[in-house]
C-alpha cells in the first residue's frame, strides 16, 4: 500500500543504481514538480546533481528567490540560476498570440538552458566525469494529457519548464511518472520541503505570460504580480489553499474598462479571478470562494493596483473552458 516513505527508498535505489557516478541535471521551474523531482534525486546522489533554475522573469511575486534561497537552504542542492528576464522580454516584444508566445518561450528557455548546461557539463569534464542523465518531473496525468509523454497536447502546446532539446541525448530520470499532484506533495513535505514549495499551485510553463491577454510588457508584468500576490494572500489566509486546486488571476491587458473615481472617469484593465477545483488538471469546477473573500481581494486590488478598476469572477466549468484563458 502506498506510503511516501516507501516510494522515496525505492526511488532513491532504482536512481542510484542507474546513474552509477554518472553526473546528472535538473531543470527547476519554481514548481512543485521540479523540486520534489530535484530533491528526491538529490536524497539519492547528493551532489552529483546540479540544479539549473532559468528565471524568465514570467514568474509570481517572490517565487524566484525562493527557489534561489529557501530551496537550496532547505536541501543543499548545487543549483546555477540565470537570470534572462531582459532576454525574454526582448523576444516577446509585440507578440500577442498565445502559441506564439508559447512558442517563443519554450525556445528562448531551451536555448538559455542549453548554456547553462553547457557550464555543467565543462565543470563535470574537468573532473573526469560525465553529464549522463536529466530529471524531469513528469507526473501521471502529464503523460496521459501529453498523449504517451511526447509532448504533443492537441489542444495547448505546454512547453514545460526543462523540456528537452530535440539534440541533446540525454537519458531521462523521471522518479515522478507514476504519481499524482498529492503523491507528490507527500512525498516533498516527507523529503523535508518547504510548505510554500510542497503546496505550490500548479503553475504554467509560460508563467504569467500566458495571464496578461496583450503584450507582455515590464509594467504588465508588475500589475499581474501585484494583484495575484493579493489574491494569493487573502486565499491562503481565509485557508483555502488546499480546497483550490489553482487560481490564475489574469490581466485583461488591452480591454479598456471604464471606472469611476471621484468625479473622474477612468479607464483601467481588469483582472480574472479564475479560482478552480480539481484532481489533475484535466477536468476542473470553478471554486465556490465566500463571497466575503472575493470582496476583500477586490477591495484591494482596486485599492492597491492604480491601474485596475474592475475585478470579475471566472464561473466557467473546464470543459467547456480551460483554466488558463490562453
Ligand atoms: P488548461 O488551460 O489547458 O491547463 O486547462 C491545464 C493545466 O496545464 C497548465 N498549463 C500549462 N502548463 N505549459 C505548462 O507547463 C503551458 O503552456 C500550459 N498551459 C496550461 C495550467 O496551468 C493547468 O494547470
Amino acid at each position: 500500500d502506498w506510503n511516501a516513505r516507501n516510494i522515496i527508498d525505492e526511488q532513491v535505489a532504482a536512481i542510484r543504481e542507474k546513474v552509477g557516478d554518472a553526473r546528472v541535471i535538473c531543470g527547476l521551474s519554481g514548481g512543485v514538480d521540479s523540486a520534489v523531482a530535484a530533491a528526491l534525486v538529490h536524497r539519492a546522489i547528493g551532489d552529483q546533481l546540479t540544479c539549473v533554475f532559468v528565471d524568465h522573469g514570467l514568474l509570481r511575486k517572490g517565487e524566484a528567490e525562493q527557489v534561489k534561497h529557501d530551496f537550496v537552504a532547505a536541501t543543499g542542492i548545487k543549483l546555477i540560476a540565470v537570470d534572462a528576464s531582459k532576454d525574454f522580454l526582448d523576444a516577446l516584444k509585440g507578440v500577442s498570440d498565445p502559441e506564439t508566445k508559447r512558442k517563443i518561450i519554450g525556445e528562448k528557455f531551451i536555448r538559455t538552458f542549453e548554456k547553462a548546461q553547457r557550464q555543467v557539463i565543462e565543470e563535470a569534464g574537468a573532473q573526469g566525469k560525465e553529464v549522463k542523465f536529466l530529471v524531469q518531473g513528469t507526473l501521471y496525468p502529464d503523460v496521459v494529457e501529453s498523449g504517451g509523454g511526447d509532448g504533443a497536447s492537441n489542444i495547448k502546446s505546454h512547453h514545460n519548464v526543462g523540456g528537452l532539446p530535440d539534440d541533446i541525448k540525454f537519458e531521462l530520470i523521471e522518479p515522478l511518472r507514476s504519481l499524482f499532484k498529492d503523491e507528490v506533495r507527500a512525498i516533498g513535505t516527507e523529503l523535508g520541503l518547504p510548505d510554500e514549495i510542497v503546496w505550490r499551485q500548479p503553475f504554467p510553463g509560460p508563467g504569467l505570460g500566458i495571464r496578461i491577454i496583450g503584450e507582455i510588457t515590464k509594467e504588465r508584468l508588475d500589475l499581474l504580480r501585484d494583484a495575484d500576490a493579493i489574491a494569493r494572500e487573502e486565499l491562503s489566509k481565509a485557508g483555502l489553499d488546499r480546497d483550490i486546486w489553482q487560481c490564475p488571476v489574469v490581466l485583461l491587458a488591452d480591454v479598456h474598462s471604464v471606472g469611476v473615481q471621484g468625479d473622474e472617469r477612468t479607464y483601467g484593465s481588469p483582472i480574472v479571478l479564475r479560482p478552480v477545483s480539481s484532481e489533475d488538471a484535466m477536468t476542473a469546477d470553478w471554486s465556490r470562494v465566500p463571497y466575503d473573500v472575493l470582496a476583500t481581494i477586490s477591495t484591494r486590488i482596486t485599492n492597491e493596483c492604480r491601474q485596475i478598476n474592475r475585478v470579475v469572477l471566472d464561473c466557467t466549468s473546464k470543459p467547456p473552458a480551460t483554466i488558463e484563458w490562453e
